[in-house]
């Protein structure tokens, strides 16, 4: 006997990557040497005295027990530090910031938060997955954004006002963008805040990749005046402090829009371990040389991760940021898919094909920077070959 699921498990379908991966890991399994360059897991470790703060506190007998759900003041504190830090932003660590378990957590709260059943979500035609599937699993109805090539990839503000209806709540962002890697600025932030006011909707800011690459100084959405009454931005330690695994993120915004969310997502789970918050402080004070030699990293892989572009005769924008390198297929190559299924297969490289992020990416591919720049350059080779 089998019992039904519900109607939302059939709506959405599972991860490509959860399903791509397990073919990876038996090719692995077969032995053979797959380098994989699809996905976006940071490689390199957290700062020294990250490591060293977590197994200090892990010691400690207070360490283990349940933790607040609005986080630790020590860790809430070191957010708003942060943000000043970083991007000149001044957040109230007491009622301004929750942190989250990543801030692909922080995408279900604040659906869940904010969205009834028949309500719209504006969610760029490419992007992370996680926007759209959420929404459809609390019964919203997406409506896709245009994005402009010609534009750096930004919005198409007056395609996207036509979208909008008396249902329209919510709007997804998220600069310097995942795929395409087009870079954060204020004017395209400061046209955001002022379509969200115009229109009453609510600005959801993913900013995971602001420290990755940057090529000008990190933005947050929230440093636009008047963006704090109705924008809400999300931010993670995955990518910028190479803690992917340890899941740590939060959500900055007015006081009002955190005790909602601390609504649900009290319901839902519970205050993170002691020690990882502790470490968390101790990462957020990272110095700049930390983030510049990381980058320094990353920018040695993104000229491998070029060469392989032109190796497959793709063409790609040279003011991407992020830790992704996102290329055009040339009109030889008949489609993403079959390229990327005959690179894993004869040649046992894998990438992202770019219409994971939505249907207009049919032409593009991505190409992670998390692995060592000799893998990468042995990954061209065996293009080349
Ligand atoms: C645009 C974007 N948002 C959110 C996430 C999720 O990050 P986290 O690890 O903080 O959950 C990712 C991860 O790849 C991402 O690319």
């Amino acid at each position: 006997m089998i019992i039904e699921t519900a109607l939302r498990t059939r709506q959405t379908s599972e991860y490509y990557f959860s399903v791509k991966l397990a073919e990876v890991r038996k090719l692995i399994a077969e032995g053979h040497d797959v380098i994989n360059l699809g996905i976006g897991n940071p490689d390199m470790m957290p700062s020294e005295e990250t490591l060293q703060a977590l197994s200090q506190a892990a010691l400690k007998p207070q360490a283990h027990g349940y933790q607040p759900y609005v986080g630790t003041i020590a860790f809430r504190n070191a957010i708003a530090r942060f943000y000043d830090h970083t991007y000149g932003v001044k957040l109230d660590a007491n009622t301004e910031i929750l942190p989250l378990i990543g801030s692909k957590e922080g995408i279900t709260h604040i659906s869940l938060t904010f969205l009834d059943p028949g309500d719209e979500v504006l969610v760029p035609e490419l992007g992370y997955p996680a926007y759209r599937a959420v929404s459809q699993m609390v019964g919203a109805v997406v409506k896709e954004y245009p994005l402009r090539e010609d534009h750096g990839w930004q919005p198409d503000w007056q395609a996207m006002e036509s979208l909008v209806t008396p249902r329209t709540k919510l709007l997804w962002l998220n600069y310097p963008h995942m795929p395409t890697g087009a870079p954060a600025t204020l004017a395209l932030f400061e046209e955001a805040v002022a379509f969200a006011r115009r229109n009453r909707i609510l600005l959801c800011h993913d900013n995971p990749y602001s420290l990755v690459l940057n090529k000008q100084a990190p933005l947050s959405l929230l440093s636009v005046p008047g963006a704090m009454d109705l924008a809400i931005e999300l931010n993670s330690m995955s990518k910028s402090h190479n803690m992917a695994g340890w899941r740590l993120g939060w959500v900055a915004a007015a006081k009002p829009y955190i005790t909602a969310i601390l609504t649900i997502k009290s319901n839902v789970d519970s205050g993170m371990f002691w020690a990882m918050q502790e470490a968390a402080v101790a990462a957020l004070g990272n110095s700049d040389d930390w983030h510049r030699a990381r980058n320094e990293v990353y920018q040695g892989r993104l000229d491998a991760a070029q060469a392989f572009l032109q190796a497959l005769g793709c063409t790609w924008d040279k003011t991407q940021e992020g830790m992704f390198l996102w290329g055009k297929l040339p009109d030889s190559v008949e489609s993403a898919e079959s390229l990327v299924n005959r690179l894993l297969l004869e040649k046992h490289v894998f990438i992202a094909p770019g219409f994971i992020f939505g249907p207009k990416g049919q032409r593009y591919i991505r190409l992670s920077l998390c692995m060592p720049k000799e893998r990468i350059w042995e990954a061209v080779e065996r293009i080349r070959s």
